[in-house]
């Protein structure tokens, strides 16, 4: 072996890192796991796992313990590779392997300051033992939020499903405002809920918070000068938005609160193919006040409707909506909030599931 390999520490090593901590007032925090494909998730949670204290130590299971707790297909990594990757992130201090499936004995041994743990558990789910022999050696339990979006079994599910050969969606989102929405899509897509890129994003808003946050994602954001009623469009403006999605080979055009309408070519270059979210449950309240318009009606719910684009307004095929219930005193600004918090999860939902060619 290699000398510059990593060897993992003993326990009483560890115990001795422990306690030279101890002595300077500083603290050792320990964590256990698996490890065996390691992704930003692990990353983000040994970072502030080692930030409740001066060093951290992890316990990491062996192999015959990882096949034990994860069965036969487990651990995609052996246990010496895993010590090695572990031992060089920067918030790790020391590695130790332990084969038992709870971790009490080391516990015991190791006496650690802070005992920290993912956020899928809670300190009742702790094993008795384990909660026992932390007791007994005074450690604080801290547990941790759980990092959505990234695991270990989503991560293989993805290298083992069938190619399809088309490789992410490629998106193309035109947007006057906020740009909730597509925070909301490229969010999805960061936790890998949405299997997708936002190759381009247009809006015809030279300012808007909506090209902003495209840039601050490194997605190309462009402005296109629509001409001065709010609502038409130059014609020059949709063919220059149409090349500038074609130049992109964007195949579905996502409109998240793009406040100009769409005429031809864009419709039919992209028939079936152009998706917008609208603040109310269609074919009720159609139209740019329908948050509004639904109070006004006295309604006692609401929501959001993910359709397709055709030259009527907001008359195109449905795909998805939810509900929103309206609240005695609700003014349309509480209640579109409480609306776009639906609209975040349903068109990341339905852009998920967006029938391919293949
Ligand atoms: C959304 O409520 C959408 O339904 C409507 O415009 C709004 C856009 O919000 N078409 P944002 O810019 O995505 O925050």
């Amino acid at each position: 072996m290699p000398e510059d390999v990593y060897q993992p520490m003993t326990p009483a090593e560890v115990r001795i890192l422990r306690d030279q901590l101890d002595a300077k007032g500083k603290k050792l925090v320990f964590t256990n796991g698996c490890f065996d494909l390691l992704h930003a998730g692990h990353v983000r949670y040994l970072n502030q796992a080692r930030a409740l204290g001066d060093a951290m130590v992890v316990a990491l299971n062996s192999d015959a313990s990882v096949r034990e707790l994860k069965g036969p297909s487990r651990p995609v990594n052996r246990e010496r590779d895993r010590a090695e990757v572990m031992a060089a992130l920067r918030a790790v201090d020391a590695v130790v392997i332990f084969g038992d499936m709870r971790a009490t004995a080391l516990i015991e041994a190791i006496r650690p300051h802070i005992y920290a743990k993912g956020g899928d558990y809670t300190v009742d789910s702790l094993n008795a033992d384990e909660l026992a022999a932390l007791k007994a050696a005074r450690s604080q339990i801290s547990i941790l939020p759980l990092v959505t979006g990234r695991s270990t079994t989503k991560t293989i599910e993805r290298m083992t499903k069938p190619a399809d050969g088309v490789g992410p969606l490629r998106l193309g989102v035109l947007g006057s405002g906020v740009g909730s929405n597509l925070k909301a899509i490229l969010k999805a897509i960061d936790e890998h809920e949405l299997d997708a890129e936002v190759v381009v994003a247009i809006s015809d808003e030279k300012d808007s918070t909506f090209l902003k946050t495209a840039k601050s994602a490194n997605v190309p954001a462009l402005f296109v000068d629509g001409g001065h009623n709010p609502r038409r469009f130059y014609e020059s403006a949709h063919k220059e938005i149409v090349e500038h999605l074609q130049r992109a080979h964007v195949e579905v055009v996502v409109l998240a609160g793009f406040m100009r309408i769409l005429k031809e070519p864009m419709l039919t270059t992209f028939a079936e193919r152009i998706v917008n979210v609208h603040p109310s449950l269609l074919p009720k309240f159609k139209g740019a006040r329908a948050v509004q318009d639904a109070i006004d009606e006295g309604e006692l719910e609401t929501g959001c409707t993910v359709h397709l684009v055709t030259a009527e307004i907001d008359n195109g095929r449905i795909l998805a909506q939810a509900k929103v219930p309206i609240l005695v005193g609700d003014s349309a600004e509480e209640l579109h909030q409480r609306i776009k918090v639906e609209e975040h999860k349903l068109l990341p939902k339905v852009l998920a599931q967006w029938p391919r060619k293949g």
